[in-house]
């Protein structure tokens, strides 16, 4: 038969890389306690009217992207993104009659038919969080200060925030009139046709040269924006410069959904490795959408980072030991004491693996080597006898024989003082 291989755009992710991912989604989940979310977790599919409605016709992912598919009689859609299905949740369970503000965050899978290439897959991953009852804009500079913060935990190089406000919809309605009144007559891309009636504000930032040639000198959403909307970033900004964090003003921001009101920021970094697939998060203010989607007027903020993107731009951390000890049991007889010196260990917090495949101990001692074991515990004829433990330090190179009914307690014990036992899962 013809090798199976896994779809294209998705990827096994094995374990010598899923300790990179662990860490950067630790530091995740620690950044985002230290900020109050707590994690919320939501379905893999969801109806495929949720997005419709949410992310909107018109869009790349709604219109293109989505992994859609018939079930008896449900049309439902792999989530594409976490926002839609996160304001659901909130809306279903009625969080607002519970709570003036909610902040939760996710991790986990989104797929999109997406052109793989680096950074980008058809199943990706994001971290993200929203906040629902908070107007801002002190939590939007706050937001930004917590992203900065977490993307320099994780070792990302020249992080670059941009940030833009598309104001709220009678703005929008104004500037679209202004940006349709400049493109009229120009010559534009099909795709930027189909735009000018549906979201002519995704012209801003199309890639075409077309596209591009005919935005030049067209009327900034920033003039346009409204008193109010003016206000809250004005202020948004001034946050910001209180809180230290470097911005720069981008009023060609758009972003690919159409759910956004004011606030709206992407965050850039480690443009050599990322080349152009740079962004590395994106978010901004969603206040529309909890009404829209049948639930009470309540304004809402979030973004979402790409893993897969994360994992690229940040440090690597160095390779971390599968096991912190290994019993050698030599010869049949031996096996089952080694499977219970395991079990022993192991209530000390140690991770062990013992063999039972059997092998000399060179062999065994080869393989504790790769495992990175630090320490080896061998168990022959001749210490079963003794009723004692050969401990090996790895490190040291020393060996010496203790109590069989005291090895895993001194075993431990030489683990916790080297600083080589399993840490705690945060
Ligand atoms: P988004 O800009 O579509 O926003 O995606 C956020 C991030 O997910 C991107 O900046 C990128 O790092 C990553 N990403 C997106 N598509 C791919 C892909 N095909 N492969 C790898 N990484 C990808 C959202 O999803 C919004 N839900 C963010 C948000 C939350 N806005 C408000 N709340």
């Amino acid at each position: 038969m013809e090798p199976v291989r896994a779809v294209k755009g998705m990827n096994d992710v094995l374990p010598a890389e899923s300790v990179q991912w662990q860490r950067v989604e630790a530091a995740f989940r620690r950044t985002a306690a230290l900020y109050g979310f707590r994690e919320v977790r939501t379905p893999l599919v969801e109806a495929t009217r949720l997005f419709v409605r949410a992310v909107g016709e018109g869009t790349d992912i709604v219109d293109k992207e989505m992994y859609s598919f018939k079930h008896h009689d449900e049309e439902l859609t792999l989530r594409p993104e976490g926002t839609a299905g996160a304001a659901r949740a909130y809306v279903e369970h009625k969080v607002h009659a519970l709570e003036p503000v909610t902040r939760w965050y996710y991790l986990g899978p989104m797929f999109r038919a997406e052109k793989p290439q680096r950074g980008r897959y058809r199943q990706f991953s994001q971290a993200g969080a929203e906040v629902f009852g908070d107007p801002g804009p002190g939590c939007d500079a706050e937001m930004i200060d917590m992203l900065v913060t977490f993307l320099k935990s994780i070792g990302v190089p020249d992080i670059e925030v941009l940030v833009n406000s598309i104001g709220s919809g009678e703005t929008r309605a104004r500037y679209r009139e202004l940006l349709r009144a400049h493109l009229e007559g120009k010559v534009v891309s099909e795709d930027s046709q189909r735009r000018l009636e549906q979201n002519p504000l995704r012209i801003l930032d199309s890639k075409d040269p077309r596209d591009q040639a005919a935005c030049e000198g067209a009327p900034s959403i920033l003039d346009a924006l409204g008193d109010e909307d003016r206000k809250h970033f004005d202020d948004f900004r001034r946050l910001l410069d209180t809180l230290g964090v470097a911005y720069r003003v981008e009023p060609k921001l758009v972003r690919g959904l159409d759910y956004y009101t004011r606030t709206l920021f992407e965050i850039k970094g480690a443009k050599q490795k990322l080349g152009a697939g740079d962004t590395l998060l994106g978010g901004g203010r969603y206040d529309a959408m909890v009404e829209e989607l049948g639930g009470p007027s309540v304004p809402a903020l979030g973004f979402a980072a790409g893993i897969d993107r994360l994992l690229i731009a940040g440090e690597p951390s160095g390779a971390e030991p599968a096991v912190d000890a290994f019993i050698a049991p030599l010869g049949d007889v031996a096996v089952g004491h080694a499977l219970a010196l395991a079990r022993e260990l192991r209530t000390r917090g140690v991770a062990v693996e013992a063999d039972t495949r059997g092998g000399s101990l060179k062999s065994l001692l080869r393989r504790a080597n790769a495992l990175g074991a630090r320490l080896v515990l061998i168990l022959g004829e001749g210490e079963l006898a003794r009723g004692v433990v050969a401990l090996k330090d790895l490190a040291g190179h020393a060996q010496e024989e203790v109590p069989r009914d005291r090895a895993a307690a001194i075993a431990a014990d030489r683990l916790a003082a080297s600083g080589a036992v399993r840490k705690e899962e945060p």
